[in-house]
């Protein structure tokens, strides 16, 4: 299975701490934000990763991964997105580096406390279709909102005024080389974007999609209130936690 970073859009939520760098290149407690996707997949068995950027400042992330060698990789792939097209967008850029086989999506600015090596064994146990990790939060107008029947998923709403469940669809996903297909299908949200709920919807409607609950914190770190928190965390408990699930898929 091939690890996908997302790591493009401008941070306008940030700004003007996303005036002259990239969200991703802001520190989150002792690290560079990004640091933390890429030691989710090195954590969930994933050595193969290529990461989406964008934006002005799209050569620091050369400057600052080369080629993985501080994560004992010998390799990072790098591709350019230009504007602000949407996750699903970034994501069809990884097509040619997916080459068929699957793929394990992580947004730049998720960040959790221990690893997905359990939902990354599952995901591969099912023939085919998607996997997508849940979270309960506090706040779930923010995210994509899983809609409930027992424990199967009809819907997923993105960013919904009166959300019908207390999970957040986290920005951990797993597709088989499908979802290309799906989003070459897909057309532009009332936000400009191509949505990664669009291409989540597109697998419950095939009946292909399922579900774990990621264990323990999980967060993003786009707002200022996610960011401080993000901060908080890592620095009270630390992130990235080898549990007895681990290790590597
Ligand atoms: O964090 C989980 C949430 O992420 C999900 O619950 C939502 O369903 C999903 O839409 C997304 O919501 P956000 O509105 O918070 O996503 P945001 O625009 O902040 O983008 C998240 C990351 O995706 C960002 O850190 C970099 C990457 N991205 C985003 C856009 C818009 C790109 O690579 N390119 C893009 O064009």
């Amino acid at each position: 299975m091939k690890g996908i970073i997302l790591a493009g859009g401008l941070g306008t939520r940030l700004y003007p701490l996303t005036k002259v760098t990239n969200k991703h290149l802001l520190p989150v407690y002792d690290k560079p934000m990004i640091y933390y996707p890429i030691q989710s997949l090195i954590n969930a068995g994933i050595r193969d990763i290529l990461v989406v950027t964008g934006g002005n400042n799209a050569g620091d992330f050369l400057r600052l991964l080369g080629n993985g060698s501080e994560f004992g990789l010998e390799h990072i792939n790098y591709t350019y997105q230009v504007g602000e097209g949407g996750i699903a967008e970034a994501l069809g850029l990884a097509r040619y580096f997916a080459a068929g086989d699957r793929i394990c999506v992580v947004l730049g600015d998720n960040i959790i406390e221990n690893n997905f090596v359990a939902a990354a064994r599952g995901f591969l146990d099912q023939e085919r279709g998607a996997r997508i990790l849940l979270r309960e939060v506090h706040d779930p107008r923010r995210f994509g909102v899983p809609v409930f029947e027992g424990d199967r998923i009809v819907r997923i709403e993105e960013k919904p005024k009166e959300p019908r469940s207390r999970f957040a669809v986290t920005g951990i996903y797993f597709y088989d080389n499908t979802v290309f297909d799906i989003i070459g299908t897909l057309k532009p949200s009332d936000r400009g974007e191509l949505e990664i709920t669009d291409v989540n919807n597109a697998y419950i409607e095939r009946g292909e999609l399922r579900w774990d609950a990621l264990d323990g914190w999980w967060t993003d770190a786009g707002t200022f209130e996610s960011l401080l928190r993000a901060n908080r965390l890592v620095s009270e408990t630390g992130a990235n936690k080898i549990t007895a699930a681990s290790p590597g898929v």
